[in-house]
């Protein structure tokens, strides 16, 4: 199998299920961020896209429909063998064939982490029914070693939008609105990742140096998101066209250049730390709390966003929950 080297990174031209049983070591990688090919006629998938295919780099591997669960359930049996215990799995998928890959997870030991809707406008217009506007990204962890997750690369626990918001919760709900690159004039896969996905995908899953890697490179994407962000890429893409295109757009990718373009996240203890609780602080933790599990909260994020509100950690809130008689209470109703 025909392989390129770039700095760090490693790309190899060729089937990814053959290619990662010969070239990528048991529990080695970091992080998998992956868009199979949908099964669903790549090369009609212009339909789909109101845009220029003039521009599309042709050359699209597609995987016959009949035979989409049984290739599914093959590459992910080999995510799971190359994540490293504690590794986090990131799957792109359509709907039409989102179930192959559901069933394909749950054969494996992998464990998930979130279901997460990526939502932007696909441009499309219907007359006739509702118009498509998502993407699922399926988050998984491989049991067995501590999971990366940089809780406050984005956004500081006490950062807020200017209605009060906190921008670190609204960052991390499981619904990203998130647009597609336009690239007028410049070639580009079938259907290229946006950067600022990947790398909101990056930032919070890997640590720079780790090593990601795409099993479908396409238009290397995750590739140049991950070199620009300063971690090494492993990757393969089966057609050789799109093989060519994408290392050469990869060539001109300058280690940790994305790093410059990232905003700071202001990160400070918790304002109120150590500091002693005032009986009409506890009336209004015990009020806020039943606001937040009244509207379905559960415990574990109601704590959470106390703890943005009230400038305390968590565990002072929980103390404090419990001080207050709430969460006594409610375990004593049976409401937990
Ligand atoms: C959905 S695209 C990936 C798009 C990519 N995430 C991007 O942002 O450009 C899927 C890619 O997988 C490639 N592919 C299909 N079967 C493959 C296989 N068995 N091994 C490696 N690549 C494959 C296709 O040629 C296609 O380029």
């Amino acid at each position: 199998m025909k392989s390129v080297t770039i700095g760090s990174n490693l790309f190899y031209n060729g089937d990814c299920i053959c290619g990662s049983a010969e070239h990528i070591a048991t529990d080695s990688v970091d992080l998998i961020i992956t868009d199979p090919p949908y099964g669903i006629h790549g090369d009609r998938m212009d339909r789909h896209y109101n845009r220029d295919e003039e521009f599309v780099v042709d050359g699209y591997v597609e995987v016959p429909e009949e035979e989409y669960g049984t290739f599914s359930e093959r590459w992910i049996r080999e995510a799971e063998r190359i994540l490293r215990p504690g590794g986090s799995l990131y799957i792109v998928s359509g709907y039409t064939n989102l179930y192959h890959i559901l069933h394909a997870l749950r054969q494996t030991s992998l464990v998930e982490v979130n279901h997460i809707i990526w939502k932007y406008p696909f441009g499309v217009y219907t007359s006739r029914k509702y118009v498509s506007s998502h993407y699922h990204i399926l988050f998984y962890e491989k049991p067995g070693g501590k999971r990366t997750f940089n809780l406050e690369v984005r956004f500081g626990r006490e950062e807020r939008a200017e209605d009060g918001g906190c921008l670190n919760y609204l960052d991390r709900e499981d619904v990203w609105t998130i647009n597609r690159e336009y690239k007028p004039g410049r070639t580009k896969n079938k259907n290229e990742l946006p950067t600022a996905l990947l790398t909101k995908m990056i930032q919070y899953s890997s640590n720079e140096g780790d090593l990601v890697c795409d099993l479908f490179l396409g238009g290397f994407s995750t590739a140049i998101a991950a070199t620009g962000l300063n971690r090494r890429c492993v990757g393969f893409e089966v057609s050789e066209k799109i093989f060519e295109a994408g290392v050469r757009e990869t060539a001109t990718v300058r280690p940790g250049e994305l790093l410059e373009t990232l905003r700071c996240p202001v990160v400070r203890g918790p304002a109120n730390l150590r500091k002693r609780w005032r009986p009409e602080d506890l009336r209004r933790l015990r009020t806020r709390y039943r606001e937040l599990t009244k509207k379905g909260a559960t415990k574990k994020v109601a704590v959470e966003t106390l703890a943005g509100e009230f400038g305390r950690g968590r565990w002072a809130i929980t103390y404090a929950l419990e001080r207050a008689g709430v969460e006594s209470r409610r375990k004593k109703r049976g409401t937990e």
